[in-house]
């Protein structure tokens, strides 16, 4: 092995080390903190953040992967390794320091301006911070450099490699696809029952999650369920994935989904090879693809009737009085409830997409310079109309509901119903492979769909990008019609359509 290699092995394992740091910190402030940690915390991880910018910049790491990219002796897993770090070199060269910095800046100030915006339910006091960011996002993208559009640069960040083009045409199939069928299941749905907001102890939600987690092979020897506000899952370090799920005392929906969907990245995550995990191609290709194996498992698995039917034998143990006469078909109907909601992450499966492709045409507007901050209340508003079909009776629920442009995720939006599309295209795949998996969820038993998963797709952490191992698993390019026919097929028998 060249010396030059053992080198970028070298800065790579101090990168993911300092990452580790970086990861524990933050995850101890999302689940163990005292609130008064805050300030000391953000600068522990500010300051080893720095140090990881600063070796990932070193002009050496740049002289060592120009001498990789030249060498021919390295076996393909190799070069993919040096490929990704290139890229990652690139970006992380090609934006000034002082833009990283007001970028740093302004993400914080937004994001407390927004906690004080949305219950106020004040645009006003988010505006000027916002106006802000977009316009160092586009400076920050104008760095970067793109070709066709500037949403390219941002995309490129979440989903490396996929341009805005293929997502806007995935987007108008999916959407003119979904909002008829949508309309007609809406009709067709009624009131949400009332078992659904049933209170349930917390203790025993925590029980059920528990037990939920093991029967869905998530090793507990290599990582850890805790609880936070908002469920997340940090691959802290090799043999070592944290996730945290969310009991809410009205909706036990929450415990059962949440920690289903959070298990689904986690299981990813364990899936990894470990004998890359110091290297670039040790790691996930995109966040769509991440987001395909959490919605996997909470909806194609989680969400079927067969695995309701799993679940609800447990739940009725624990939750005697409240669900222990509870109709398996009631409970399955139950849970697949599809409503309009003003609220994205309170959404169904079927209408969640429309959400999700209102935002994208929103901050693709915004980027090419067609929509200004100033007007995003009403652009939202009267986007929410035409795609939902509901108007928002305040900002709050509106267009101040979610923190992610405060923090300048922009461009990020479109990976949740990506990974949607390679969800269902993954799924389809893998029943043509394995025949019928309907049998083996009734009996609780996922292990044949994770060992496909774990072949297909965990074992091959980053040798490709996700578009790219999309098509080599299924061998069809990414579309949106298996989530279009998977959403008809099942809801057409849900509400006999
Ligand atoms: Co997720």
């Amino acid at each position: 092995m060249s010396e030059t290699w053992d080198n970028l092995v070298a800065i790579s394992r101090e990168l993911t080390d300092l990452g580790t740091a970086a990861k524990l910190l933050d995850w101890d402030k999302a689940v163990m903190m005292p609130p008064k940690g805050a300030t000391a915390r953000a600068r522990a991880v500010a300051t080893i953040t720095g140090i990881a910018h600063e070796r990932l910049t070193d002009p050496k790491v740049g002289e060592t992967l120009d001498v990789l990219l030249d060498d021919d002796s390295l076996d393909d897993d190799q070069r993919a390794s040096v490929r990704i770090f290139k890229r990652e070199y690139d970006k992380a060269t090609k934006v000034p320091q002082e833009l990283v910095f007001a970028l740093a800046e302004v993400s914080g100030l937004a994001y407390s301006a927004w906690t004080e915006a949305r219950p106020a339910s004040d645009f006003s006091i988010l505006q000027p911070h916002l106006e802000k960011m977009v316009s160092l996002k586009k400076e920050q993208a104008d760095a970067l450099g793109w070709e066709v559009e500037r949403y390219d640069a941002l995309l490129d960040d979440f989903e490396p490699e996929m341009k805005t083009s293929e997502v806007v045409s995935l987007f108008e199939e999916l959407t003119s696809g979904l909002k008829p069928l949508a309309e007609k299941i809406l009709d067709a749905a009624g009131e949400p029952p009332e078992f659904l907001t049933a209170e349930l102890d917390g203790e025993n939600q925590k029980a059920f999650s528990d037990w939920l987690v093991v029967k869905l092979n998530f090793d507990l020897e290599r990582g850890r369920l805790d609880q936070s506000p908002h469920p997340f899952t940090m691959p802290v370090g090799a043999g070592d994935v944290r996730q945290t799920t969310n009991v809410r005392k009205n909706d036990f929906r929450s415990a059962i989904f949440a920690t289903i969907h959070e298990t689904g990245h986690a299981l990813y995550e364990q899936g990894l090879p470990e004998e890359w995990a110091d290297l670039p191609i040790g790691s996930v290709p995109s966040l769509g693809m991440h987001e395909s194996q959490s919605r996997l498992w909470e909806n194609q698995v989680g969400r079927s009737r067969a695995f309701c039917e799993f679940m609800l034998p447990h739940l009725k143990e624990l939750f005697e009085k409240e669900l222990g006469s509870l109709d398996p078909g009631d409970f399955y109907r139950g849970v697949n409830h599809v409503r309009r909601s003003l609220i994205r992450i309170y959404a169904d499966e079927v209408t969640y997409n429309l959400h999700v492709a209102m935002r994208f045409e929103i901050e693709r507007k915004m980027f090419r310079d067609e929509v200004d901050v100033a007007d995003l209340p009403e652009v939202w508003d009267e986007a929410m109309e035409r795609y939902l079909g509901v108007r928002p009776p305040d900002a709050a629920d509106g267009v101040l509901q979610d923190m992610h442009w405060s923090i300048g995720a922009l461009g990020y939006f479109p990976t949740y119903s990506i990974g949607t599309l390679y969800a269902a295209s993954l799924f389809k795949k893998a029943n043509e492979d394995l025949g019928d998996l309907n049998e083996d969820f009734r009996a609780g038993d996922t292990s044949r769909l994770l060992g496909w998963l774990q072949e297909k797709v965990y074992s091959q952490g980053y040798r490709y990008s996700a578009k790219e191992l999309q098509e080599k698993v299924t061998g069809r390019p990414l579309s949106a019609q298996p989530f279009l026919d998977y959403i008809d097929e099942k809801y057409s028998e849900v509400y006999g359509l």
